[in-house]
């Protein structure tokens, strides 16, 4: 069975010492966990909460972003390599507030994942459609065209690195959760795209996590889905008794 994957993405929240107790709360509560556990935290709690989770089998962190150059003169951003020396594992790339806020695109995020395969880096590969794409009822070609254009010059070697995290825009944020049938029809057709590309094998053994309102009280019928593999969770990742039980739910 491909790797189930519960990420958090804490985004701009917690202190460092709110962050260090978060982590450890939930990293005492889950026991054998059925797939990775990751821990997105900002860049400056990503070593003391790396150190928090140390000797806890299957918990990691990642970075929720990092520049497309391996160093250089760009105040105030970090590098793959700088994660890397944290001690992340993984690193969020083209989450849709990134794309909106900080105007990345797809040709900025396929160097971005370029980067973070090249310094071992396994980048968790957000897309999704906005609301009125939805409506219109094109998010199929919609999520397929950011794949294409941020993953498909990818070799089918360095593509079997990558996590996908399906996050509709219009979920995220929003309690408003896609339904687990809209979920299974996204990632169904994602899993298809990418076998398309790279074959059946490389697409049954890539997890595609869903995003968007993922809560404890929905984990379980979303990654009951034949094609959800997990997910990215935001706010429900900031109480550790709610990412706890979502991490539970995987299958
Ligand atoms: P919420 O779970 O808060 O909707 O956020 C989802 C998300 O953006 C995770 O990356």
């Amino acid at each position: 069975m491909r790797q189930q994957i519960v990420a958090g993405n804490w985004k701009m929240n917690t202190t460092i010492a709110e962050g260090l107790e978060l982590a450890r709360a939930v990293a005492e509560k889950v026991q054998n966990p059925r797939g990775a556990v990751v821990f997105g935290t900002p860049a400056t709690h990503l070593e003391s909460v790396g150190q928090a989770i140390k000797g806890y089998e299957h918990l990691y962190i990642a970075g929720q972003n990092c520049h497309q150059e391996a160093k250089g003169a760009y105040t105030g951003e970090i590098s793959a390599d700088m994660l890397v020396s944290a001690g992340a594992t993984y690193v969020i790339i083209g989450h849709s507030e990134r794309r909106q806020y900080f105007k990345e695109d797809n040709e900025m995020l396929a160097k971005k994942v370029d980067i973070a395969l090249q310094k071992g880096l396994i980048p968790i590969f957000c897309c999704g459609e906005p609301l009125e794409i939805r409506e219109e009822d094109t998010h199929v070609s919609y999520v397929s065209s950011q794949l294409e254009a941020s993953l498909y010059h990818l070799t089918e070697e360095q593509f079997s690195k990558i996590v996908i995290a399906y996050e509709p825009i219009w979920a995220i944020g929003t309690g408003k959760t896609a339904s687990s049938a809209q979920a299974q029809e996204m990632h169904f057709e994602i899993r298809k795209a990418l076998a398309g590309k790279y074959g059946a094998t490389v697409a049954d053994a890539t997890p595609i996590l869903y995003g968007g309102s993922c809560n404890a009280t929905n984990a379980a019928e979303l990654f009951g889905q034949p094609d959800v593999d997990g997910g990215l969770i935001g706010g429900a990742s900031l109480k550790a008794d709610d990412f706890v039980t979502i991490i539970n739910a995987l299958k």
